[in-house]
């Protein structure tokens, strides 16, 4: 964000954010509008910046801090790790590989039966683009008007948001139909003998938390099963318990053939996973995909340490509470409208554009995000989140309301 914008959103910038910013700037490819801050450091749901001012996280980390900022428990765990092996890769078996893969496989849908570890969502995504197509012996991916599914090449030709896509037009050229979310009529409109996936994500989230609701993604999994179509979940903002059970598709009874997750899997180190099926694991070779760094031992550690706090602390049922209380308080606050998404994956409108309203916010302390509809603010905080914090961001949100 240039300096005259901070000023003009009524940001006082100190002279060593002024300082860090300019550093950035000159030596950073700027893909980024940034909030006006520069961060030092984080605890539980609050970051806090590098003139000591604290900032309360409803946009968590980038929907990553799932269990809040530097939990003691993760850190702990990564400490004891780096000190006794940072890294060696596939080539090795690790015992904090296979501890890391049976935690996430018992909370993951039952008919899950094999993980495969990356070091991002995109690289999830492209991994299960890859099974699908390995699988069936067929190209197409049916992808949904609205979806994001990541960046590189492979996985912005899924993606159905011109913002991102059209600039890289031709992608793997040809390869995908887009349809509208939650429209199986269009879906069957298609010729499924050629299709090797549809890929969706269960609420669209940076499209601004949109759902498409279980009658839908029923049809979709027997039209899918009917047909040899692999369907794929993207449940990198939904899973691990951000609706309020584990993975999105449980709350309708519809397990995927392949899963993706990435964001919070490692409460904030990079990593991510994909996990299939035993039925979608026959076939797939050694040497049919790889990944240097993916399943490296602090990665792995993370995710095990990561799943430990969210059992321990009984984080799902912990996050669906909060989504109902969420709900009903942003309720209460005069204007909103459109309150949207599933447990703690929430999005609502008020009378001014999101990104005004994203910026009050910020000058009040609390950080929220924003979406690709200008009207939905959208929240993701730590599954952490509890009651006191909401008092906050709802006195907040009234303030800017006015
Ligand atoms: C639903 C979804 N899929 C894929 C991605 C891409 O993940 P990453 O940025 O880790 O590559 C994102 C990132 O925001 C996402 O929200």
């Amino acid at each position: 964000m240039p300096a005259a914008s901070c000023r003009k959103r009524g940001h006082a910038m100190s002279d060593s954010f002024t300082r860090w910013r300019q550093e950035e700037e000159q030596r950073l490819l700027a893909t980024y509008s940034k909030f006006p801050f520069a961060l030092a450091r984080g605890e539980g749901m609050r970051v806090f910046d590098v003139d000591g001012k604290a900032y309360l996280d409803f946009y968590g980390g980038h929907a990553v801090a799932i269990i809040g900022h530097c939990h003691p428990h993760l850190v702990a765990s990564l400490t004891r790790q780096i000190g006794e092996l940072i890294f060696y890769s596939n080539l090795c078996y690790l015992p904090v590989r296979a501890q890391a893969a049976e935690k996430l496989l018992r909370l993951l849908y039952p008919e899950m039966a094999r993980v495969f570890f990356v070091n991002s969502g995109a690289e999830a995504n492209e991994a299960a683009l890859k099974i699908a197509r390995r699988h069936t012996g067929r190209e197409r991916v049916v992808a949904m008007q609205g979806s994001f599914h990541g960046r590189t090449i492979a996985t912005l030709s899924v993606t159905g948001m011109d913002k991102y896509r059209n600039a890289f037009v031709p992608t793997i050229a040809g390869a995908t139909d887009f349809v509208p979310f939650g429209d199986m009529a269009a879906i069957k409109a298609l010729d499924p003998a050629g299709i090797a996936a549809v890929i969706l994500e269960p609420v669209q989230s940076m499209a601004g938390a949109v759902t498409a609701g279980g009658e839908y993604f029923r049809a979709l999994r027997d039209y899918t099963r009917r047909h040899g179509i692999a369907l794929i979940f993207d449940e990198i903002q939904t899973g691990l318990g951000r609706t309020g059970l584990p993975f999105a598709g449980m709350h309708w009874g519809v397990a995927p053939d392949i899963v993706t997750m990435a964001k919070g899997i490692g409460g904030g180190i990079p990593v991510a996973a994909c996990a299939l099926t035993e039925q979608f694991t026959a076939g797939i070779k050694i040497g049919d995909h790889g990944t240097t760094f993916g399943g490296g031992p602090v990665a792995c550690m993370a995710v095990k340490a990561t799943l430990e706090v969210i059992e321990q602390e009984r984080l799902v049922e912990h996050a669906r509470a909060m989504g109902e209380l969420l709900a009903a308080r942003l309720a209460e606050v005069p204007g909103v409208a459109d309150i949207r998404g599933m447990g703690l994956l929430v999005g609502f409108a008020l009378p001014r554009p999101a990104r005004d309203i994203q910026s009050a916010m910020v000058a009040k302390g609390v950080l929220v995000g924003v979406s690709v509809d200008p009207r939905i603010v959208r929240l993701l905080p730590p599954l952490t989140v509890g009651e006191d914090d909401v008092d906050v961001l709802v006195r907040a949100l009234k303030e800017v309301a006015q």
